[in-house]
């Protein structure tokens, strides 16, 4: 029975348009695996419980990076902390992330997380000067939707700093192959072709899910 790790940063809730695309990605992972592990985490609702990546956990971070992983009370205390949040990586088969474009790129909240599972010793190493990713053989899939288009040989392409960041950190932690959904654009193109381009992401989406 396979854990999904579903990770959610849509504040709209029920107006937003990034949650229907989670939602038909589910349907389609339920339909495939009717008995699996939900790993929910609403950053939304729960950022506020990540670390703040203050002094503390840098120094933790650094140390057991770079230094010989000796750590006093409090930062031994703020590892533990990213431990557990890591833990959930390596429990899943599968990461879900679904987050909308935010100022060109992820919202902040995500990336609080990202900061917190990015983490020498717990998710990659360095081997011969090279980044080794430790979530190897785990896929990971990312769910967007955002307001204009920035496709590959359009005028905005070079300004997407929000899926090409999310496939380059997961991928620099083992995740592969690395799906992605993208719905644009949301509203630059008009309702008609917004309204569009999200009903094919969501048949998309769904697909996604069940193959996964
Ligand atoms: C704070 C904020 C910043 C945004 N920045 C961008 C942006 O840089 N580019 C873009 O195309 N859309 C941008 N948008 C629009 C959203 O990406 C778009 O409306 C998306 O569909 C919203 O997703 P949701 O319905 O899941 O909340 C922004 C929206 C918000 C709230």
């Amino acid at each position: 029975m396979p854990t999904l790790l579903d990770v959610f940063a849509t504040p709209r809730n029920a107006k937003s348009r990034t949650q229907k695309l989670r939602q038909a990605f589910l349907a389609g992972y339920r339909q495939a695996h009717p008995d699996f592990v939900h790993l929910p985490l609403d950053l939304g609702a729960e950022h506020a419980t990540l670390p703040a990546f203050d002094e503390w956990d840098i120094e933790a971070k650094f140390q057991m990076a770079y230094g010989e992983g000796k750590l006093d009370e409090v930062a031994a205390a703020r590892w533990d902390r990213l431990t557990q949040l890591t833990d959930q990586l390596h429990a899943a088969d599968v990461l879900l992330i679904t987050a909308p474009m935010w100022n060109l790129g992820v919202p902040w909240m995500l990336k609080r997380w990202i900061d917190c599972v990015v983490q020498g010793r717990l998710t990659f190493e360095f081997v011969n000067g090279q980044f080794n990713g430790l979530l190897k053989g785990k896929r990971a899939a990312i769910l967007t939707t955002r307001d204009g288009a920035y496709g590959p040989g359009t005028p905005y392409a070079a300004m997407d700093f929000a899926v090409p960041y999310l496939r380059s950190v997961l991928g620099l932690v083992g995740y592969g192959p690395i799906d992605a959904v993208i719905a644009e654009p949301m509203v630059m193109g008009g309702a008609e072709v917004g309204a569009a381009a999200l009903e094919k992401a969501i048949l998309e989406a769904g697909g996604l899910g069940k193959s996964l």
